[in-house]
C-alpha cells in the first residue's frame, strides 16, 4: 500500500470457545506476527479477507465426537495454508484428514511429560526431548491420517502431537498457549516463523502508522469528536486519532466535579500542554451535584450520572459544525467478547458508565482505532505515541467517580472528604510500590455513613469510617484484596485520622472479587 508502512502478514485463529484461545492471540504477537481471533464458525470469505498466512485452530469444551461437534468451513482444510491445530483443534483437524478418534476413559486434565519422538521436526525446534506441558482434554488421536507422523506422546495421550511436514499441518493435543507448557513460546514461534514461514515483523510502531492512516481514510475532511475521560484508552485513542486529522479532532472534557484530588487539571495540562490536542472543557460539577442531591441508590447514582454526562455531551456537540465521526476506545476483548462461543450474556451487575449510548442517539460512525489491541498494548500504543507515563500507567477509574466510593448521599464536603483520605492512600501506596510484590493494581477510600465513639486529646469524638480497598488483580474481573504490609496500613490509617477532618476510623478491606466487587457500589 502505497504511504502505509509495510504490514507483517496475518495469522488467523479459530476459537472454538476454550478459556484460553485469547492467548493465543497474544502469543503470535508476542512474537510480533500479527493475530486476528475470529469464531470458529466464521465464513471462508470472512476469512480470505484477512489474507491469512496460517491458521490456527484453538481448543475448546466440546468433545470432536458428538453429532453437533463445532466445526469451522471445511475450506481452511483444503486451503493449502499452514495449520496449527491445538487439542480440540487437533482433533478435529484428524477428524477431516481421516484419523481415529476415542473418547477417553478419564478425562486428562494439568501436567504432563512430553517426551519427542520426531525431535528434528520443525515444530520442536529448540525444544528439549522430555519437557512440562498442560493437557486438558476428554478425547484422543489414536490414529494419524495419512501422511501425517506422530511426533510425541505423553504417558497417558499416545498421540500428543502429530505432524505433516509437506502440508505444512500440526497438532498438539497439549496446550502451548499457557505458561505452564515450558516449550510453548518455542513451539508457536516455530510454527509461525519457520513452518508458515512468517517474518516476525509485527511491531506497534508500525501498527501506530498503519492506524493512522487508516483514520485519515475513514474520517476524510468530516470533523470528529471524542469524548476525553482521562483513561488510558480514550487518551491513546485521541492522541492517534488527533496524530491523523489534527483540528479536526475536538475532544470534550466533561469534569463531572467526581474526579480525585488534582486529576482534572493533571488530565487537562497533559492533553492541552503535552499533547497538543483540541479540549472543550465543560465544568459540570454543579449540575451532577443537583442530579445526585438526596440520591442513595448506588444503580440509581450510575444512571442518573450516565444520562447526565450524555446530555452535556450531545449539547456541546451540537456547537460543533459538520461532525460525523466519534471515537470510541473499544479494545480487542469488547469485540471478540461479542462474538465469540465464549461469551455468555451475563447478569447485570453494575451499569457500567461509558459512552456506548451516544452514537444511536447522535447517528455518528465509529472510529475506534484500537479495536484490534489487547490492554497492554494499548499502553504500548501510547508510549509510541508519546503519552506521560502518568496517563499511560494510570489505575482504573469508575466513570461514576467518587459517586461510587461515597455510600449514600453524595455531598460537596463528603467528597472532599473521600477526596482527601483517597489522596492519602494513593499517594502512600505509590510511594511504596516498588517494595510491593506483586503490586497492587488498584486502591482507593471510600466513605462510609458509618459513624463511631472514637477518643483525640482528652475529647470525645464520633466520626465517620473510611474503608480502604487496595486489590490485586490482571483485568478487574477477578480480584483478591492486597496483602499490604502492616506498617503500610498503619502510616495510612494515622495520617487518615490525623489528616482528615470527621474521620476517626480507618477499616481495611479483605474481600476478594466475587463474592464482593472492586468499587463498594
Ligand atoms: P467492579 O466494581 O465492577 O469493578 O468489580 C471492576 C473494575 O471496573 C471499574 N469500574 C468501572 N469502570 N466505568 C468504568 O469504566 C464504570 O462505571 C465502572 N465501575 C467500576 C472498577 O474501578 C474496577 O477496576
Amino acid at each position: 500500500m502505497v504511504g502505509s508502512p509495510a504490514r507483517s502478514a496475518t495469522v488467523v485463529i479459530l476459537d472454538f470457545g476454550s478459556q484460553v484461545s485469547q492467548l493465543i492471540a497474544r502469543r503470535a504477537r508476542e512474537a510480533n506476527v500479527y493475530s486476528e481471533l475470529l469464531p470458529y464458525d466464521a465464513s471462508w470469505d470472512e476469512i480470505a479477507k484477512r489474507d491469512p498466512a496460517a491458521i490456527i485452530l484453538s481448543g475448546g469444551p466440546e468433545s470432536t465426537l458428538g453429532a453437533d461437534a463445532l466445526d469451522c468451513d471445511p475450506r481452511v482444510f483444503t486451503s493449502g495454508l499452514p495449520l496449527l491445530g491445538i487439542c480440540y483443534g487437533m482433533q478435529l483437524l484428524a477428524k477431516h484428514l481421516g484419523g481415529d478418534l476415542v473418547p477417553l476413559e478419564h478425562a486428562e486434565f494439568g501436567p504432563a511429560k512430553l517426551a519427542l519422538e520426531r525431535a528434528d521436526s520443525p515444530l520442536f525446534l529448540g525444544v528439549p526431548p522430555e519437557s512440562r506441558v498442560w493437557m486438558s482434554h476428554g478425547d484422543s488421536v489414536t490414529r494419524v491420517p495419512a501422511g501425517f507422523a506422530a511426533l510425541a506422546h505423553t504417558e497417558r495421550c499416545a498421540v500428543a502431537a502429530m505432524g505433516d511436514e509437506s502440508r505444512r499441518a500440526y497438532g498438539v493435543q497439549f496446550h502451548p498457549e499457557v505458561v505452564h507448557t515450558e516449550a510453548g513460546t518455542a513451539i508457536i514461534e516455530n510454527f509461525l516463523h519457520t513452518i508458515a514461514g512468517i517474518a516476525p515483523t509485527w511491531r506497534m510502531d508500525s501498527w501506530v502508522d498503519d492506524a493512522i492512516a487508516k483514520v485519515r481514510a475513514q474520517v476524510g475532511d468530516a470533523n470528529v469528536l471524542c469524548a476525553l475521560s482521562g483513561g488510558v484508552d480514550s487518551a491513546v485513542a485521541a492522541t492517534l486519532v488527533a496524530r491523523a486529522i489534527g483540528k479536526q479532532l475536538t475532544c470534550i472534557y466533561v469534569d463531572t466535579g467526581l474526579m480525585r484530588k488534582n486529576e482534572s487539571a493533571g488530565v487537562l495540562a497533559a492533553f492541552r500542554d503535552v499533547l497538543h490536542l483540541n479540549v472543550v472543557h465543560v465544568d459540570a460539577s454543579e449540575r451532577f451535584l443537583s442530579r445526585l442531591a438526596g440520591i442513595e441508590d448506588p444503580e440509581e447514582k450510575r444512571i442518573r450520572i450516565g444520562h447526565e454526562f450524555i446530555a452535556i455531551f450531545e449539547e456541546e456537540s451540537k456547537k460543533i459544525p459538520n461532525v460525523q465521526f466519534l471515537v470510541q476506545g473499544t479494545l480487542y476483548p469488547d469485540v471478540i467478547e461479542s462474538k465469540t462461543p465464549g461469551s455468555k450474556a451475563g447478569h447485570k451487575i453494575k451499569s457500567h458508565h461509558n459512552v456506548g449510548g451516544l452514537p444511536e442517539r447522535m447517528a455518528l460512525g465509529l472510529v475506534e482505532p484500537l479495536r484490534a489491541l489487547f490492554k497492554d498494548e494499548v499502553r504500548e500504543a501510547g508510549r509510541v505515541l508519546g503519552l506521560p507515563n502518568a496517563i499511560v500507567e494510570r489505575q482504573p477509574f469508575p466513570g461514576p467517580g467518587l459517586a461510587v466510593r461515597i455510600i449514600g448521599d453524595v455531598t460537596p464536603e463528603r467528597l472532599e472528604t473521600v477526596r482527601e483520605a483517597d489522596w492519602i492512600v494513593t499517594s502512600e501506596i505509590d510511594a511504596a510500590a516498588n517494595t510491593l510484590s506483586p503490586r497492587p493494581w488498584q486502591y482507593f477510600a471510600v466513605l462510609t455513613p458509618v459513624r463511631s465513639v472514637g477518643v483525640m486529646g482528652d475529647g470525645r469524638t464520633y466520626g465517620y469510617l473510611v474503608g480502604v480497598r487496595a486489590i490485586t488483580s490482571e483485568d478487574g474481573m477477578t480480584a483478591d484484596w492486597a496483602r499490604l504490609p502492616h506498617e503500610l496500613l498503619e502510616r495510612i490509617s494515622t495520617r487518615i485520622v490525623n489528616e482528615v477532618p470527621g474521620i476517626n476510623r480507618v477499616a481495611y478491606d479483605i474481600t476478594s472479587k466475587p463474592p464482593a466487587t472492586v468499587e463498594w457500589e
